[in-house]
């Protein structure tokens, strides 16, 4: 099993970028440069704020490329054709040799999509493995919620994959009852996404820290969960963050109580 070594706490870059054409650029590349500092993981997507994140990024790891972090890049995956574009587009515009970890979204639905293939085979796992060969695809996950949490499952044994992501904090956990069980038994790698679920609810367990500390504590709390995902372009949010990011387990009777034992 492998994504052992990701940092606790990843970058999540979705807001970077946002608004560019006000003038805010410096501000955004400095907060890029600030998790750059702190050798931390960076999760993105080429869609992110109309593809101006990656501008945001390219200039940040343009400034210092011997800090260039590791990257998780979401990476759509209908057909090969797109994979393929995804894939090398997202290396040219970043300017980097290689995707250290695809977030595979297994967007198509329909049966016969990566998640059947990963199992069946077919013409975008082959994609994938040709990817992967040609050094552009270091390491895959693949996104799952609690509708397909259990065929990903499956899915994931494939030498193509080496785990799972999904939303998954104290209020959200998009896996089935049974993936969740297999994960922690088996101690399958999943990245969870949204370490603070958009920041909009007050934990009930003062004694436990703030809203970060208790967030990235319950991460602590499952081994399984190599690296929780949040979202900041406020440096003092990403300081926080950061402080929180090597942290202890939450108490048995806390996880307990909210029901995450
Ligand atoms: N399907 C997908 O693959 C998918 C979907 C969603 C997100 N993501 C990834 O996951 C990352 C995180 O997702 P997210 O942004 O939805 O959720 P989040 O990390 O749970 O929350 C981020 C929100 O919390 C605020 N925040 C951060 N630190 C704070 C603090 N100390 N105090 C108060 N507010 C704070 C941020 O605003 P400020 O900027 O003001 O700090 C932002 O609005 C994204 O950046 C993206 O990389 C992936």
């Amino acid at each position: 099993m492998n994504l052992t070594h990701l940092s606790p706490y990843t970058f999540g870059c979705m807001s970077l970028g946002m608004n560019v054409e006000q003038g805010r650029i410096a501000e955004d590349v400095a907060v890029a440069r600030q998790a750059m500092d702190a050798g931390i993981w960076f999760h993105c997507s080429p869609t992110y704020s109309r593809g101006f994140c990656f501008m945001i990024l390219r200039m940040a790891f343009d400034q210092n490329r011997s800090k260039v972090p590791p990257l998780i890049v979401k990476v759509r995956d209908a057909s090969p054709e797109f994979m393929r574009f995804e894939v090398e587009d997202s290396c040219r515009r970043l300017g980097v040799e290689a995707i250290d970890i695809a977030q595979l979204v297994s967007m198509d639905r329909e049966p016969g999509n990566l998640i059947d293939q990963l199992q069946g085979g077919g013409p975008i796992a082959d994609e994938l493995a040709c990817l992967r060969e040609r050094g552009l695809i270091k390491q895959a996950v693949l996104f799952v919620d609690k509708q397909n949490s259990d065929a990903g499952l499956a899915a994931q044994s494939s030498n193509l994959v080496e785990g799972l992501t999904c939303y998954w904090n104290a209020s959200q956990r998009e896996l089935s009852d049974a993936a969740w069980a297999e994960v922690q038994a088996k101690d399958i790698p999943v990245i969870a996404i949204r370490t603070l679920a958009g920041a909009t609810e007050k934990h009930p367990h003062p004694d436990c820290g703030d809203e970060v500390e208790f967030a990235l504590r319950l991460r602590a709390s499952f081994p399984a969960v190599r690296s929780s995902i949040g979202g900041t372009r406020n440096p003092l949010h990403l300081k926080r963050f950061l402080e929180c990011a090597e942290t202890s387990p939450l108490p048995k009777s806390v996880l307990k109580k909210i029901n995450w034992q």
